[in-house]
């Protein structure tokens, strides 16, 4: 800047700093804007689950960039009318869809203290990142891991399981494969997942360079766990071929139904092979807390690799997604980047490597470990365990609620914390789709659907922690009374009711 300029910008208006000019009016502002969330946890039960957005509010939110400043107090109340009333709805206990956490007030006053602290967790020496290295050395402890395992903070598990790909590309074809690409050795490594494996793994293995083609997703048992004779047998034929299988990934807890695959079996089947054993927890790993499903989860503490999710049965507000890796020195080689302008120190500052940074792709990263933390610390884990093994239950009441109703159809078994059922009509998957629709727009319930074996399945997915047996109930009377409407309005009857076979579970 030339000294004209500087002169000029420093005599302008009296302050150019973001800082309040008053800090009584924001200290006021920001009680009415806790008071106004803690409100909104406390009385979710009185708002609907979701509301779709009316077109009026879209149309008057879509605004000019801000050129010039407008008062808090003002911007706040577009976000209490504009924004609040059309949220996504996972705080509610009505709110079954997909696999989302319900989140805690503790978690939010965390997340706020997160920012009013603003660290980047990238590197360097503060307490911040003592506060994630204590959730490693935690996740250590709950896995059975050894003391040189690794353990990062990331998005979510979508992240944590590319993550834990790279590391095991890296572990088969050396650190050289950072430099020169996965080259003609790499176009020979496949991997093995089961049919119910989460997308995010293709996806992985798309992005990580081997393509999606090299992953095998080998069948399922009727519980929909991974079929260990067939990945045995799989893993063979592609030896014979010339082909270099390098990881399997395994589920605990799979997104359709939440089966576990037996993980006892793939870690000797991956020490026998010389596999990379990666778990995909990304819900059902914190069920270690549970001493009910604990048991199940049996191989777990073999794993090379695990990702998680804190913000689903975590109950930890987004985002907090994990990698765990068995071999700290494998999951550095895989990341770690010397850069000048990150050079580091014995003391000050600079001090305390290695880094997160050194752990994955990011260099600037916010502190979600604080609110994982302050929720660990707060509940417990024998409290979260209780809290997971409810869940468990209320599938277990949904389940047996959905077997006493002759108009409803279990479609698989419920082993855990999901149900997938539908309403017994003509036109099934067209009448179950819009059931779910119905069900979201009246704000009774938010449940999502999935496919099981070609059938539309209304899909339940019990994570929140306030969900409770009237919520249950709830979800049900929606779902006859839409059923019947639906059936009604589109077939002119409502169909026979079949008796189907008995699922095995
Ligand atoms: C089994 C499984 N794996 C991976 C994911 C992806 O996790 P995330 O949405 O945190 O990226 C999910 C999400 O529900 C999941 O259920």
């Amino acid at each position: 800047m030339t000294r004209v300029l500087c002169e000029a910008a420093l005599q302008s208006e009296s302050s150019q700093t973001l800082d309040p000019q008053n800090w009584d009016e924001i200290r006021a502002q920001g009680h009415r804007m806790l008071d106004d969330m803690i409100d909104y946890a406390a009385n979710i039960r009185e708002r609907p689950v979701w509301t779709p957005i009316p077109d009026a509010v879209r149309a008057r939110f879509h605004a000019e960039l801000p050129l010039k400043p407008s008062d808090l107090a003002d911007v706040y109340r577009e976000f209490t009318e504009c924004i609040v009333p059309y949220a996504t709805g996972n705080v509610h206990p009505g709110f079954m869809g997909w696999v989302h956490g319900g989140g805690t007030a503790v978690g939010m006053l965390a997340e706020m203290l997160a920012a009013g602290l603003n660290a980047n967790l990238g590197g360097r020496d503060h307490m911040p990142i003592e506060v994630e290295r204590q959730i490693v050395e935690w996740m250590r402890a709950m896995f059975g891991f050894p003391s040189e395992a690794s353990g990062i903070f990331v998005t979510g598990t979508s992240m944590a399981n590319l993550m834990a790909v790279l590391v095991a590309r890296t572990a088969a074809l050396g650190r050289p494969v950072r430099q020169r690409g996965v080259g003609d050795q790499g176009a020979l490594l496949t991997a093995y997942t089961s049919t119910a494996a989460h997308g995010c793994i293709t996806k992985a293995m798309d992005i990580a360079g081997f393509g999606s083609d090299a992953l095998r997703c080998v069948e399922v048992d009727r519980s929909h766990r991974i079929d260990v004779a067939a990945l045995r047998a799989r893993i063979a034929a592609d030896r014979s071929a010339g082909l270099k299988p390098f990881l399997v990934v395994g589920s605990a807890g799979t997104v359709d139904i939440g089966a576990i695959d037996d993980l006892q079996a793939l870690s000797s089947l991956c020490r026998d092979e010389g596999l990379w054993f990666h778990v995909d927890g990304a819900y059902g790993a914190l069920g270690i807390l549970s001493p009910a499903i604990a048991p199940r989860l049996a191989g777990v503490e073999n794993a090379d690799s695990i990702a998680l999710d804190f913000h689903k049965w975590g109950q930890v507000p987004y985002d907090a997604g994990f990698l765990m890796v068995r071999d700290g020195r494998q999951h550095r080689e895989t990341f770690s980047a010397p850069a000048a302008y990150l050079r580091r120190e014995t003391r000050g500052l600079a001090a305390g490597s290695s880094w997160p940074c050194d752990l994955g792709p990011d260099l600037s990263r916010g502190f979600r470990a604080l609110k994982t933390w302050f929720t660990l610390k707060t509940y417990g884990t024998e409290k979260l365990g209780a809290m997971i093994t409810r869940t468990c239950a209320l599938a277990g009441y949904l389940e047996m609620r959905i077997l006493a109703e002759p108009q409803l159809e279990l479609l698989a078994p419920v082993q855990l914390n999901i149900v997938c059922f539908r309403y017994r009509a003509a036109d099934a998957n067209k009448v179950n789709g819009d059931i779910v629709v119905d069900i979201q727009e009246s704000g009774i319930a938010a449940p999502s659907t999935t496919v099981i074996d070609g059938q539309l399945a209304i899909r339940a997915a019990i994570v929140n922690h306030r969900t409770d047996t009237c919520d249950i109930d709830a979800l049900i009377s929606a779902v006859l009374e839409f059923g019947a409407q639906r059936s009604r309005s589109d077939h002119g009857r409502v169909v026979e009711v079949e008796q189907s076979p008995p699922l095995a579970m």
